[in-house]
């Protein structure tokens, strides 16, 4: 099979990225990531991209007079290193059109909640304070919209009474390590099938089984 060539962009920590570097780096993804592009200098992905050998690059969009022109050059860069995916790992920005139409379908972001519930930021935090006793995360293909692309795959977590913002986040992050790689090893793999806005998957998928929160009574 052929190595998928990948484009990461990153804001911050990077824990997704880490995942997805080991998943290739196990040979669990067959994959290369060839560029990180950063929002942010001080950003720890810049780090472990360094650690992992692979070319960090920061890209700020005050030197840009619009969010299409940034977007622009930063589509230029990952054309230039041959990126046929590009993943957006904790990116903290609203993908400008340029990008989206050079790599249709082929942009995936994850967010910490079951969409199309609670989009935009901090979703572990309006789950929460909404109430929901079952949350998750999404993982999406990016269109022009707030969080409002076709979906790939989704993990469900239960939201417990004395959770806090954090507690529900550290709960939800641990399946975001497991199923952002594995969306990443089936679009590898060549198994989207997009049928309208809905995506069939071919072949199996990790088993994440279905909560049901409360557990039932017998
Ligand atoms: C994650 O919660 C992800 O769902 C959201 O941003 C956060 C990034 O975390 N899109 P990290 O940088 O991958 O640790």
């Amino acid at each position: 099979m052929k190595t998928l060539k990948i484009g990461v962009l990153a804001s911050g920590r990077g824990s997704n990225f880490q995942a997805i570097i080991d998943s290739i780096e196990t040979g669990y993804i067959q994959a290369r990531i060839n560029v990180l592009i950063t929002d942010n200098p001080e950003a720890f992905s810049v780090e472990r991209a360094k650690k992992h050998g692979i070319e960090p690059l920061v890209m700020l969009p005050k030197n840009y007079s619009s969010r299409d022109e940034y977007f622009r050059d930063i589509t230029a860069e990952l054309k230039k290193r041959d990126v046929e995916l590009v993943v957006l790992a904790g990116f903290m920005r609203i993908v400008g059109k340029p990008l989206l139409e050079a790599y249709p379908s082929s942009v995936m972001n994850i967010h910490p909640a079951l969409l199309p519930s609670f989009p935009g930021l901090h979703g572990q935090k309006q789950a929460n304070d909404y109430g929901v006793k079952i949350s998750g995360c999404t993982v999406h293909f990016v269109d022009e919209g707030m969080d409002t692309g076709s979906i790939i795959i989704q993990a469900a977590v239960p939201v417990k009474d004395d959770d806090t913002e954090e507690t529900l986040s550290e709960r939800i992050l641990k399946l975001e390590h497991k199923i952002f790689p594995e969306a990443i090893k089936i679009f590898s793999e060549g198994r989207i099938e997009m049928h309208g806005r809905k995506v069939r998957i071919k072949g199996p998928v990790v088993d994440e089984s279905p909560l049901i929160n409360p557990p039932l009574g017998k």
